[in-house]
């Protein structure tokens, strides 16, 4: 299974003895895709040794939280924004009453105070120390404050005691964890997705073209695949890897793009624009490679079809949100464009900011609707398309009720 594609995951492993299991937890979770880095607990260490986990995981294993090294290298902030999940596994009880308290004594309980992730809690403890009145306290808090707890299991303990605390099997909390990223929200909605740019051909060599790696748009198809929907991912041409299930056509030029985009709209239910389309072509493709001659070379421009505005327009118009890149006046030219192409939601960004534009992995959006506006602060793309899709199923819900 590669349900964790894209996923970044830190596993955080504190001293209990099934942390000997947390080899082959690396391991499960990259066959299913995701990306691990660990975090020990110095009792952890006493365990299993850090060299094992490293050579594992391919990453730096972080333990203290006051190493001047490694903290220049990814200190626990970067860590903690780097998490799409933060997994505990085994967690002690000793490790969930530091999780309870809210303790940023170390390194890792520091960096689930800092996460926006979700943290997981796979525990791990004698069966008299888990169903003890403390942690069962310290349970209930950090259930509260929005943990989740995968397991623990019942049968034979390291002690020799026999009941509930064992730390549930590796393959099921693999499987547990990919369940945490798959959402609902867009269950039986069919969504397409343009993502990439558009080329528009000069002669058989040249074409004009805009930036664009479609990386954001290839994660909002991953994304809407994860809520649950039918997702078809009309591509420019751009170097990404199909996300799972997606149904992905590619397409080259504007008028490639608008063709398939119609031939697909019929029963789709949102359209997510945000393919960097080229806004004229060329009057006229040479059939052979135009010749060097003048110092100075004039090519007529024609306008494409607004390929979104079409289809905000159709008779039976899908839910249609934008996208507009501008380098200036961001949120002025994004409410003009809601407005002019009858969209029902348009994301704004600012392509000038070299650190969230194109080809990088961060993005930073304002989500524009008739009724207000959403900051989304900076965050990798991938992590930025999974709150986007959540938002979106929020709003065409809204849509269909109102
Ligand atoms: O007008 P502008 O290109 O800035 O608008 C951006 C939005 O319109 C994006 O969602 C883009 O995918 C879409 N668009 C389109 N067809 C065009 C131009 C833009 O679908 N010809």
């Amino acid at each position: 299974m590669n349900r964790l594609t894209n996923k970044q995951i830190i596993l955080g492993v504190t001293g209990g003895i099934a942390a000997y299991k947390s080899a082959e937890l690396v391991r499960g979770l990259q066959k299913a895709g995701a990306s691990v880095r660990v975090v020990m607990t110095s009792s952890a260490c006493e365990f299993v040794t850090p060299l094992t986990l490293q050579a594992l995981s391919g990453n730096p294993v972080h333990i203290d939280l006051l190493d001047t090294d490694a903290e220049a290298a990814m200190g626990h902030i970067e860590l903690a924004r780097w998490a799409d999940l933060v997994l505990i596994a085994p967690a002690t009880a000793s490790f969930m009453s530091r999780l309870s308290s809210g303790s940023g004594e170390d390194l890792l309980s520091t960096l689930c105070l800092a996460t926006d992730a979700q943290i997981v809690v796979a525990p791990s403890m004698n069966q008299a120390m888990w169903r003890d009145a403390f942690t069962q306290s310290n349970l209930e808090n950090i259930i509260e404050k929005g943990v989740k707890i995968l397991g623990p299991d019942e049968g034979q303990q390291a002690c020799g005691d026999v009941g509930l605390g064992r730390m549930l099997d590796v393959d099921q909390i693999v499987i547990e964890v990919a369940n945490l990223f798959e959402s609902h929200a867009l269950n039986g909605c069919h969504i397409m997705i343009t993502a990439g740019p558009t080329r528009e051909a000069l002669d058989p060599v040249r074409y004009i073209s805009n930036e664009s790696s479609g990386k954001m748009g290839f994660a909002l198809a991953q994304a809407a695949v994860e809520a649950g929907a039918k997702v078809t991912l009309i591509a420019g041409p751009v170097q990404q890897p199909t996300p799972e299930h997606v149904q992905r056509i590619n397409v080259v030029s504007t008028a490639d793009m608008h063709a398939a985009v119609f031939e697909h709209l019929p029963n789709c239910d949102m359209f997510i624009g945000s393919a960097a389309v080229a806004d004229y072509r060329p009057a006229q493709v040479a059939e052979r490679k135009i010749k060097k001659g003048d110092q100075t070379m004039t090519i007529e421009l024609v306008r494409n079809p607004d390929i979104i505005a079409e289809v905000a327009n159709a008779s039976a118009r899908p839910f249609t949100v934008g996208f507009a890149a501008e380098t200036n006046d961001v949120i002025e030219y994004a409410n003009k464009k809601l407005e002019q192409k009858n969209l029902d939601l348009i994301i704004a960004n600012n392509v000038a900011d070299k650190q969230i534009g194109f080809n990088s992995d961060d993005n930073e959006v304002t989500m524009i609707s008739r009724s207000g506006s959403t900051l989304l602060p900076k965050m990798s793309k991938t992590k930025l398309a999974r709150q986007l899709i959540e938002q979106l199923a929020r709003h065409y819900l809204l849509s269909k009720q109102g």
